[in-house]
């Protein structure tokens, strides 16, 4: 059996800088038509300048494959308006961190006063530059993103003319929240439609599947299974694929990320297809983004087949993916 994928997009993607890049740009590059490139960069991605360099580093790094790396800012409550409207045609969207929540996150909010935020979150509302948030609150890691909600729930009152992106929800009560506001988006990462916390430090330690936000219980991922598979329309696919050294990931103090990049298209389409859903992929992986973020991809047919596809153990001897070594059942054919 094969199937067809149109453009697919990855709308929350991390390819860091130098090495790294030049490893993971273009495994993303190859099946993705596009994605949304995350700007936790060492510093962060703060400037017209910083975007315009970052891209252009991501296009040498990509090498042949067509791609569209979608931009962002790192959020900054000083931005100026003028700052932001000539940073506009750069960027598809700008990213919110707490501050210290995740990786490279030291410079990003904290405490959430809305005096604070106004000003800059009234202006991306005026532009029409979406924001992406990662919610998760300092409290107990179990609780961190239903804790959050809350905040989503003022943003997208405050700003009903704003779009919100959750990214990488990975709760029911984050998926509730998803209907109460028109103007609340979300993206769903692969791993967190795979694993719970049992995966993670339910047997041996598995530092390859720790991320934030860290995965959660059964019926979290039951209400994320349902709503991606039937592609609910305000749902895109973000890989979040965050890729770390193997040493930083076999260590103590393993830093969080989990890197999916290469076997996402391969991993979704296994999934759609175990659950009888193959025929909401394409909306779940391409049309929804495109519709929400109002973007035209670059044209790209990729082909899955449903043939048995061993998943390398490390790329580069540098990085591993999900299910490394792991036989899953579909493998891309082509992608052009
Ligand atoms: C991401 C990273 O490594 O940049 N890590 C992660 O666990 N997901 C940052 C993030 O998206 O939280
Ligand atoms: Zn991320």
């Amino acid at each position: 059996m094969v199937i067809s994928i149109d453009s697919p997009l990855d709308m929350h993607l991390h390819l860091r800088d130098e090495e790294m890049l030049d490893i993971v740009a273009p495994l993303s590059a190859e099946t993705f038509s596009g994605g949304l490139v995350m700007p936790n960069l060492v510093p962060p991605v703060t400037s017209k300048e910083d975007v315009r360099s970052y891209r252009e580093r991501i296009r040498k790094a990509q090498g042949e494959h067509r791609f569209i790396p979608y931009m962002t800012l790192f959020f900054k409550s000083d931005y100026s308006p003028e700052f932001l409207e000539s940073v506009r045609e750069e960027i598809l969207a700008i990213k919110l961190y707490p501050a210290g929540i995740t990786t490279n996150s030291e410079g990003g909010v904290s405490g959430f006063d809305l005096e604070e935020l106004s000003p800059v979150l009234g202006v991306m509302s005026d532009l029409g530059i979406p924001l992406c948030v990662h919610g998760e609150t300092g409290g107990f890691v179990m609780d961190r993103e239903a804790e959050f909600i809350p905040i989503y729930e003022m943003l997208a009152r405050h700003f009903p003319d704003l779009k919100i992106v959750m990214e990488h929800i990975t709760t029911k009560a984050a998926v509730e929240a998803l209907d109460r506001y028109e103007n609340l988006y979300a993206t769903i990462t692969l791993h967190h439609l795979y694993i719970t916390l049992d995966d993670v430090a339910g047997g041996l330690l598995q530092p390859h599947l720790f991320c934030k936000p860290i995965a959660k219980r059964p019926e979290d991922r039951e209400a994320l299974l349902k709503t991606a598979l039937a592609a609910h329309p305000k749902v895109m696919f973000g890989s979040d694929s965050a890729p770390h050294p193997r040493d930083k990931k076999e260590a103590p103090g393993c830093a969080a990320g989990v890197f999916t990049a290469p076997i996402a298209l391969q991993g979704l389409a296994q999934l759609f297809d175990r659950h009888g859903a193959l025929d909401n992929l394409q909306a779940f992986v391409s049309d929804n983004a495109r519709r929400i973020y109002g973007i035209t991809p670059i044209e790209k047919t990729v082909i899955l087949e449903k043939t048995p596809w061993l998943v390398p153990e490390i790329y580069e001897g540098t990085v591993v993916p999900m299910f490394a070594g792991q036989s899953l059942e579909w493998r891309v054919l082509s992608a052009e």
